[in-house]
This record gives C-alpha cells, sequence and structure tokens, in this order.
C-alpha cells in the first residue's frame, strides 16, 4: 500500500524524505517520488519503479529545500506510472500533493473540476485534491480551510500531506481511514505512514485521529479538529529501537523475526505480568459481572491474525466456556453479524491499520458490543478505535509475511482467556495452573524450537520445486497448518491449501497422487491415533509425508519428522508454526524470491 513520509525542519529534505521512503518499501509500491519548496517555486520529482530510481534522478542533486513531502504509490487508480506517480500539482503549480487511501467520489469531483476549467493530466483519484484545494484557496486565501473544504467533499479514505508555494515553512496534513503518524524532534518535525519511516530521527509520535488536520512548521506542530478549532493531543514515546527497523546481519527481516520470536513473545508475556505471576488486565476493566452476561465472543481479523484468533478459539472456549466465533473482516462486516450488548469482540491487527478490521471494529461498536483491539503498534487507527486496547511486544514487523506478530498474538490472546478463565471461575484450577506454567515455558521453547532450522532447511531443498503442498491437522493443528499453508504460497508462490486432516476423504484425499508432499501436525496427544490414520490414507496414495509434532512416533512411518518441545495443546501453535515459516522462507530462497516483498502483496492492507 502507499507509503507517505514528510519533513520541515533546517536540513536539506530530500535524504530525509528517501530515506524515509526507503524504510517504508516493505508496504509494498511500484512508484516514487518527492515535492520540495525550492526558493522559486516547488520542484516535484518523481518515476515508476524503486525509491533508488527515484534517488537516481539526475536533478534530486540541485534541491535543497527543507520543507517536502514524499510518497511511494500502490497503483488503484491508473497504472504504474511517471504521470500517475505522487506528488500531484494543482494546475497552477502553486500547490501539491501526496495522498493515501481511496477517494471514492473522484468521478464526479472531476467532473465538477473539469466544468471549472481545470485540467486533468494523470488517471487518479489524487489529482482531484491539489485542485479542490486551490478552487477553494481562490475564495478563501486560507490553506487550512482550503483543505478543509476539499476535505469536506471527499467521500472515502485519506491521509493527506500538502504544500504551498507562498508559506514555504508549513507542511498541512489531514486524515481520515488511512494511517498517518507525526514525529516531533528539536527544529524538525515529521509526518509518515507508519513509524518505521522516521524511527532514526525520533521515537516521539503524536496520532492523528480521522477528521483531523494538522500544520507543521520546524518548531511546532498545531492540530486542529475538523470544524477548524485548535485542539491539544498528547505525544506517546516508542520504545522500538533503530535496529528493529533494520536487518542487522540478517539476509532478509523475515528471518531476523523468526528469530527474534523467544524475545518478543517473552516481553508480550512480561508485559501482562505482575511480580506475583498474576496477570494484569486491570486496563481492561472486564469484571466478572460483565463477563457473565457474555454470551459469545467473536474474534475479527485478516490474514495471519485472523489465524491467530483460530488459534486461540479453542483455549478461550475450553477455559472459559463461552462460545467462540472467528471470522475474517472483510466478510463479518457484510454479513450482519448478529451482536448485541452481550457479545464480546476482539479485533487482532498487527499493524492496526487494516480497513476491513477497522470497518469490523465500527460495526460491532454500533451493535453494542464491547471492543477489545490487540494490535502490535501504539497509536494505531484499531487501537484508539476499540473500548479497550492490549498491545503485542513483537516490535516493528518488516517482512510483508508475518511471523513473530502472530506468536505474539496466540501469546496474548491465551493470556486473556486465562485470566477471563481466572474471573470466571469456570474451569479447574489445576488446569489453569499447568497453562500459566506453559506460558512461561514458551520463550525458551521457542529457542529450543529455532534449532529446528537445518532439518527444516534440508527438507526445503528437497521440496521447493513442487507444485501443490498440503498441510492437514486435527483440532487446534488445524489452524497452524491453515497459517503454514499462507506463509507457504504468499512467500514461494506455491500453491497450498490446509485442510482438517478428516475432511481429506471428503474430497480433497483426489488431488494426492505419487510423490505429492502432505504436511501433518501433530500436537494434540487426543487426536494423534486419529491424525496418524489420515496421514497413513495419503501416504497410501503415494503421498510424501513430513510431519511437526511434539509427540512420541514411529518415525519410521514418515518421510521427514520434525520434533519440537512438549506443551499444552492451547499454546502448540506457538511452537508449531516455527518450522513451518522457515520451510516456507528457505523454499523462497532456494527459488531465489524477494522473501521480505513478495509480488502483489503489501504489509499493511489499507483500503478495502
Ligand atoms: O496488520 P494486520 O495484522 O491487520 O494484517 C492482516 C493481514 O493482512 C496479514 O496478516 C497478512 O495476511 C500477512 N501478509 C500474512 O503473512
Amino acid at each position: 500500500m502507499c507509503g507517505i513520509v514528510g519533513y520541515v525542519g533546517n536540513k536539506k529534505a530530500s535524504p530525509i524524505l528517501i530515506n524515509g521512503l526507503s524504510k517504508l518499501e516493505y508496504r509494498g509500491y511500484d512508484s516514487a517520488g518527492i515535492a520540495t519548496i525550492e526558493s522559486d517555486g516547488i520542484k516535484i520529482l518523481k518515476d515508476k519503479g524503486r525509491v533508488s530510481n527515484l534517488e537516481n534522478i539526475k536533478e534530486m542533486a540541485s534541491i535543497s529545500g527543507t520543507v517536502g513531502i514524499a510518497h511511494t504509490r500502490w497503483a488503484t487508480h491508473g497504472k504504474p506510472s511517471k504521470e500517475n506517480a505522487h506528488p500531484h500539482f494543482d494546475n497552477s503549480n502553486l500547490f501539491a500533493v501526496v495522498h493515501n487511501g481511496i477517494i471514492e467520489n473522484y468521478n464526479e469531483l472531476r467532473e465538477f473540476l473539469i466544468n471549472n476549467g481545470y485540467k486533468f493530466y494523470s488517471q487518479t483519484d489524487t489529482e482531484v485534491i491539489p485542485n479542490l484545494v486551490h478552487f477553494y484557496f481562490e475564495q478563501t486565501n486560507d490553506v487550512l480551510t482550503a483543505l478543509k473544504k476539499t476535505c469536506n467533499d471527499l467521500k472515502g479514505s485519506y491521509a493527506i500531506e500538502l504544500i504551498y508555494k507562498h508559506t514555504p515553512n508549513n507542511l498541512y496534513v489531514a486524515k481520515k481511514d488511512s494511517p498517518m503518524v507525526i514525529g516531533v524532534s528539536e527544529n524538525e518535525n515529521f509526518v509518515a505512514s507508519d513509524i518505521p519511516a522516521v524511527l532514526n530521527y525520533t521515537k516521539k509520535f503524536y496520532f492523528l485521529k480521522d477528521k483531523e488536520f494538522a500544520v507543521l512548521s520546524k518548531d511546532e506542530v498545531k492540530f486542529y479538529d475538523f470544524e477548524l478549532n485548535q485542539i491539544q493531543k498528547d505525544i506517546k514515546e516508542i520504545d522500538w529501537d533503530e535496529n528493529s527497523v533494520t536487518k542487522n546481519g540478517y539476509d532478509d527481516f523475515m528471518l531476523k523475526e523468526i528469530y527474534e520470536q523467544p524475545d518478543s513473545v517473552r516481553k508480550t508475556i512480561n508485559s501482562r505480568l505482575s511480580d506475583t505471576g498474576s496477570y494484569d488486565f486491570k486496563d481492561i476493566s472486564i469484571d466478572k459481572d460483565y463477563l457473565t452476561t457474555i454470551n459469545k465472543i467473536y474474534i475479527i481479523a485478516c490474514g495471519t491474525a485472523m489465524h491467530a484468533g483460530l488459534s486461540a478459539k479453542s483455549i478461550i472456549e475450553k477455559l472459559c466456556k463461552i462460545s467462540t466465533e472467528v471470522d475474517v473482516a472483510s466478510e463479518f462486516r457484510y454479513r450482519e453479524p448478529l451482536i448485541d450488548n452481550h457479545t464480546l469482540c476482539i479485533f487482532i491487527s498487527q499493524s492496526g491499520e487494516t480497513a476491513d478490521t477497522i470497518a469490523a471494529l465500527k460495526l460491532s461498536k454500533e451493535c453494542g458490543a464491547k471492543t477489545i483491539a490487540i494490535t502490535n503498534v501504539i497509536g494505531s487507527s484499531i487501537t484508539r478505535e476499540a473500548d479497550y486496547s492490549i498491545l503485542t511486544y513483537a516490535g516493528p514487523e518488516i517482512a510483508v509475511a508475518s511471523t513473530k506478530a502472530y506468536t505474539a498474538q496466540v501469546t496474548i490472546l491465551s493470556m486473556l482467556a486465562i485470566n477471563f478463565a481466572e474471573i470466571l471461575g469456570r474451569c479447574d484450577e489445576k488446569v489453569l495452573e499447568k497453562v500459566k506454567q506453559d506460558v512461561l515455558s514458551l520463550p525458551t521453547k521457542l529457542e529450543n524450537v529455532l534449532g529446528t532450522a537445518n532439518s527444516v532447511k534440508d527438507i526445503a531443498l528437497k521440496i521447493y520445486n513442487e507444485h501443490d503442498i498440503f498441510f492437514i491437522g486435527r483440532g487446534i493443528d488445524h489452524p497452524i497448518a491453515m497459517e503454514g499453508s499462507l506463509k507457504l504460497k504468499e512467500i514461494s508462490y506455491i500453491h497450498s491449501d490446509a485442510y482438517a486432516s478428516g475432511e481429506l476423504k471428503h474430497g480433497p484425499i483426489a488431488l494426492i497422487e505419487d510423490n505429492t508432499t502432505v504436511i501433518s501436525i501433530y500436537t494434540d496427544a487426543k487426536l494423534l491415533q486419529k491424525s496418524i490414520s489420515n496421514t497413513q490414507e495419503v501416504i497410501t496414495r503415494g503421498a510424501k509425508s513430513i510431519v511437526i509434532t511434539n509427540q512420541n512416533l514411529d518415525n519410521n512411518k514418515f518421510d521427514y519428522v520434525i520434533q519440537i518441545p512438549e506443551i499444552s495443546e492451547f499454546l502448540s501453535p506457538i511452537l508449531a508454526i516455527v518450522p513451518l515459516q522457515f520451510l516456507a522462507y528457505y523454499i523462497a530462497k532456494q527459488k531465489n524470491l524477494d522473501v521480505d516483498k513478495p509480488r502483489n502483496l503489501a504489509k499493511s492492507v489499507t483500503v478495502e
């Protein structure tokens, strides 16, 4: 998805903007551009392709402005091209704009502007914005008022940065349903769609709410509500360090993030652990009176975050005895779900900015449900929108394929389930105590499971040329299979499916032929024999079998067995996923693919 960066300060803006854009490359994009205010007006440089193309444009050396805006574009309206790349000028070259999001009524606005004598040079929805600003500026002679009137006309989502030739010390921003943060430092201030873009300049951030505006100069940031009343906002300090957004010696961010899991899970556990060993969720003021009125928990998310929800469904249902449904946000929001004030809705999102998840959250609130957000990014939209917010401490996740966010999400969901179970008193205390002990053992066991890397790599080298790979599992192992399959397809481009093992003979087994790879996961002793039988059924039909397990098996029955540490089955997704992350990684590496930035994918999906 698009990325934006902005700078106002004493320094030359272009290197800072380019550096910021390169930190946002992980979001996915197809063109890049910057605009700075120079002594003779605004200068725009942009091109199709990578940020490095932009950096190498000859005129880059000749721009020296200290105020500027920058953008990486992920094409929605109009093909990737220089003309469609941002920034965009208004017709008089007085205003330049970059924009994230989608202007749904741009055709109508374009028509209106054309009728008023404006011309368009791109196919983008964005180009209406600088021209509308110009149109309203002609009437009001005030940039902020012109921007507000423009936003009044826009339907859809936007994070807008605007500069004006004749206010060379200012940068204007507006936001609705698209991420934007404002970083502050001494004599310089920053705008970005994501914290990593400017983390090496500041750790202090303001978070803009929807329909708020800000005017930045090098010395201050002024905030306004939609009526243009000046408002105050609090600064939040981020504890991510700069190394967390570098590869730090690893070949890829994904590999680094896989290896960070013992630490990110440890930090996530510690964030909710009191000195006495009890869990501290006091900020989520959910008490017994409320919990006993709840007849359903919904967990809503997308992609890997949704798999984290599926992996936690079992611990919530078994320990709390509350029926729990997990849904993908893009379906949930349109299916008129049965929600009322007896429903608790939990939204999971690494970025905290996923458009479908935000929409589902808003819908749940409208229907009267209490809402809890689990995100990895402090101050993100989902965090602010939900009634209560719980952070995971995975640190910035840069690789498009989510790894450490997933294990942190399942960890915190499990702790929340244990906490609810303790409040409700519906579960045997000994069972709870054992799971709590197992939670504490997670970081060490994760370190241990990282030791499977080499054996998994050996398997990857044998199967990387395959066209189809199947993942199967029963009970808790089914969502692990789904997540393993998603990892594989998104970075290796191998077709892959995950099935509940018992479903195989209802159709998918027809796809099994000589040498088809089937990966089985066995982490629940109760289901072991049935799961083994399902694997035997595919072996009989010629399948090559790979097993990920924490059980004692007769290894001779299978082609490859990866042994992982024993743990309560509720927590096994956190361990069992690691070899599957390695498998996807090493297969993609063997195929020479860009592991961190797989084709067609964006890290943060901020449009529907
Ligand atoms: O930021 P979110 O957790 O809301 O993102 C949800 C999905 O887009 C994300 O998990 C996606 O599926 C990943 N690429 C999976 O690796």
